[in-house]
């Protein structure tokens, strides 16, 4: 043998020795050697598993188990002490909530708190405390406002319920000898006033009414045009169903005279007002309360009031009569004011609402995903209520307590484990401005932009137990839908309907009757940070009454002390059936979005909405945006080229290699970030924390909102303004980041080395 050929032999051998071993080692390796922190979950053979789709099997094991009764006991304990954001009860429920996340099996929970400012009104000094007074013209008091909400039902009979109040209204004690009406003080309802009357509110007290646009926005046009105080009330119209006493609590679900609204009134952005774009950490930045780098909070007196006590103001007033859409539902007159009824009368707002600096807290909730356990699927609900909170937002409460009691057990018992990380999230003080949801993505935003799959809001679960409804970024539309074909209709009685989604489709169909309509997104709730900082897809669930019937802007006893259990268990949703079916929905999303190989997004869908937005721009302003040298064809050009990218990146998915975990994990990849697309980072002009350029709630009302947001809001009374010229520059600007984003999206899903022209 010679030499040369020796040396090759012990090459052979060597290698066979290498191979045998390397074969050994990676069968080790894949026996023993990936495994999740839980060490029982064990991977046998990397490709079988890192490639394996999801137990259908579990889908149906989740839902039937998630359980009425469990939610109904869950409610009841949630919402038997007020948990007002930033008082112990609020800490406590975290606390609980954390010690109940341990106990059903969750990984792992955290909390983190943040040092926020908040608002309270005073409590303790009867004196002090917010109250609206009318002087006759000896200077005595012909009439007061009632300092709580009286007590309907024993149940309401605990302590620490906050007074009626606006949060961060401006303190201070203003008299007027006028009191005007202004409708429900929308930019267009001062502007008639304007232009169909003499009356002018500088220096006046304006009484406006609740429902149609955000009530800080009523708010700061009162401000502006120089008012000194503004009342806020909910009309029976609006909120009573024209005040048919049978059906108002605690005999039924509309809301009786002295129920009242409270709400925020701070705009301008979400989260913490002192540390806008950053969270309110220890070492954070904050602004001032005043003077030099302080923050634009409300500068006049904002109190909020019941119908019992707003038919009594409207009545010392005098002037004309308001034409009909103007009038709501009190047997009275509705009279536009000016000078109350008799001379020398006096009103007086005597509103001592503080803001201060306090701790809240969120609390979390981890089940560390088997295979990806670096992608997140997030459910969140907000654990802060003005008062009892039965609705808003411990329905939501109850069924993440029950989602994730159910979840848990099965990660216990071994019988389940995500692919992906799914992590429960209880927000903090998000009636004050989505405050603990916007410090966490603000600080976390590095981790959670490039990996979360999605954030699905549940905060009212239900207001109602009509029908489904919901309100996401396209992407999560066919996945919710196919969550809602596999729910029953929860409704046992009506027989027409089989699922979920039959009845949505019946209640709330599209206009062409292709599927459910959406509802708009807006910033409603603890979702925003997600959507409008972050770019993350998000959905928001809920069961809902019969909007088709009932013209009213949110379920009546909303932010009211009577939202309590007795409402809901004896008026909305008997049994718990809706509560049960929202749940079922939103833990199915969520299971598909963290348990199937591939997530089960529809880039098309994004292709249609886009559409529809610039549809809408033509209509409203095609013609004006044309004779100013702006083509509407450019943006209509950019979303055909979205939607060919689209239809390609979709029948590319179509063949992907299933064995392949990389590739599995690249097309992953681009269905999540294509919404990362939309974010702009100097933000919407004039709004550098609006980053999305899609999504966003309108800047004259926060809860509206519309396709390109910095287009509907840059060409608003342009024509009127006295900077025109300027504003169509902005617009003009606006117009060419809107199709560059555009662009930005469909190259995200082309092939991922071949995504520049030739
Ligand atoms: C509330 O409870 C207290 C004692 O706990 C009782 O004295 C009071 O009468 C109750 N008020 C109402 C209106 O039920
Ligand atoms: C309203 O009254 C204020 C002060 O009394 C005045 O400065 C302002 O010009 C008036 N506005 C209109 C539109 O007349
Ligand atoms: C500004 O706020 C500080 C405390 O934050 C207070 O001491 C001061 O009086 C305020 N100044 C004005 C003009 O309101
Ligand atoms: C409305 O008020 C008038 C006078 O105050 C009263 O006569 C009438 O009965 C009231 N109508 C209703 C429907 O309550
Ligand atoms: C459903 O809600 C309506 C009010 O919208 C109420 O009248 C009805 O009793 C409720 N049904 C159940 C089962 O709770
Ligand atoms: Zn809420």
């Amino acid at each position: 043998m010679s030499p040369r050929s020796q040396n090759r032999r012990k090459f052979l051998l060597l290698a066979v020795v290498a191979a045998i071993v390397g074969l050994v080692i990676g069968l080790l390796i894949g026996r023993f050697g990936i495994r999740s922190d839980n060490d029982e979950y064990r991977i046998t053979g990397i490709s079988e598993t890192f490639v394996q789709d999801a137990d259908p099997y579990i889908s149906a094991e989740i839902m039937d188990n998630i359980n009425s009764e469990n939610i109904r006991q869950y409610l009841r304990e949630l919402t038997e002490h007020p948990h007002l954001a930033g008082t112990d009860a609020d800490y406590k429920q975290a606390k609980d909530l954390q010690e109940f996340w341990r106990s059903v099996g969750l990984d792992e929970t955290f909390i983190t708190p943040y040092d926020v400012l908040l608002s309270y009104p005073e409590t303790k000094d009867e004196s002090k405390m917010n109250r609206i007074f009318v002087y006759d013209s000896a200077g005595q008091v012909v009439w007061k406002s009632a300092l709580y909400e009286p007590i309907l039902d024993p149940s309401e009979n605990k302590s620490n319920v906050v007074p009626p109040f606006n949060a961060y209204s401006a303190s201070g004690d203003v008299s007027s000898t006028d009191l005007v009406y202004v409708n429900y003080g929308r930019v267009e309802d001062f502007r008639w006033l304007a232009q169909n009357t003499d009356i002018n509110i500088t220096g006046k007290i304006v009484l406006a009414r609740y429902g149609k646009n955000f009530r800080g926005d009523k708010a700061y046009q009162a401000e502006i045009l120089g008012a000194k105080g503004i009342i806020l009330y909910s009309d029976p119209e609006d909120y009573a169903n024209n005040g048919e006493a049978t059906q108002v609590y605690p005999h039924g679900w509309f809301l009786p005279e002295s129920g009242t609204q409270r709400g925020t009134i701070f705009r301008g952005y979400i989260g913490d007002p002192l540390t806008p774009g950053y969270p309110a950490t220890e070492t954070a930045y904050r602004l001032k309360g005043n003077g030099t780098n302080s923050v634009a909070l409300p500068k006049i007196p904002c109190h909020p009031i019941g119908y019992g006590a707003a038919k009594i103001l409207l009545s010392y007033m005098s002037g004309d009569q308001v034409p009909a859409s103007w009038r709501g539902g009190l047997n009275i007159t509705y009279r536009f004011g000016g000078p109350l009824k008799q001379s020398g009368w006096k009103i007086r707002m005597r509103i001592s609402t503080k803001n201060t600096r306090k701790k809240m807290y969120n609390v979390f909730g981890v089940i560390r995903g088997s295979i990806e356990p670096d992608r997140y699927v997030l459910l969140g609900n907000h654990l802060d209520a003005w008062v009892f909170g039965a609705i808003d937002p411990s329905s939501g409460t109850a069924v993440m307590k029950e989602v994730s009691r159910v979840m848990g057990n099965l990660v216990q018992k071994k019988k389940w484990r995500p692919r992906r990380t799914i992590i429960f999230c209880g927000w903090g003080a998000e009636e004050f401005k989505l405050i603990g949801s916007t410090e966490w993505v603000e600080q976390y935003i590095k981790n959670l932009g490039s990996r979360s799959v999605a954030y699905l809001n549940l905060d009212i679960a239900s207001e109602g137990n009509y029908s489904m409804r919901l309100r996401a970024t396209p992407l999560m539309r066919s996945v919710t839908y196919a969550a809602a074909k596999k729910v029953p209709n929860p409704e046992e009685t009506d027989t027409r309907f089989k699922t979920v989604y039959d009845k949505w489709m019946y209640a709330f169909p599209n206009a062409d009757k292709s599927r459910p309509r959406d509802f708009r997104l807006g910033l409603l709730s603890d979702y925003a940070s997600f959507i409008q900082r972050a770019g993350i897809p998000v959905a928001d669930f809920r069961y809902t009454y019969n909007r088709n019937e009932l013209k009213l802007p949110s379920y009546p006893l909303y932010h009211s002390k009577y939202e309590t259990f007795k409402a809901v268990d004896e008026f909305m949703d008997r049994g718990f059936k809706c509560h049960r079916a929202s749940g079922q929905v939103w833990a199915e999303v969520a299971r598909n979005l963290a348990d199937s190989l591939i997530i089960p997004f529809q880039v098309e869908d994004y292709a249609k909405t886009l559409k529809d937005g610039v549809d809408n721009l033509e209509n409203e302003f095609g013609l004006l945006m044309k004779k100013n040298g702006i083509e509407l064809e450019l943006l209509y050009k950019a979303i055909s080229v979205f939607a060919a990218d689209a239809a390609d990146f979709q029948e590319r998915a179509k063949h992907v290699d299933k064995k392949n975990p990389f590739a599995i994990r690249s097309l992953n990849d681009q269905l999540t970030l294509m919404e990362r697309a939309f974010i702009d980072p100097e933000g919407l002009p004039g709004r550098p924390l609006a980053r999305n350029i899609v999504f966003a709630d309108s800047s004259t009302n926060a809860y509206a909102d519309a396709i390109f947001p910095g287009l509907i809001d840059g060409m608003f009374e342009i024509e009127e303004s006295a900077d025109e010229e300027r504003r169509w520059e902005i617009v003009k600007k606006h117009f060419s980041v809107v199709i560059h984003t555009i662009d930005s999206a469909a190259s995200t899903l082309r092939d991922v080395s071949a995504f520049m022209p030739l």
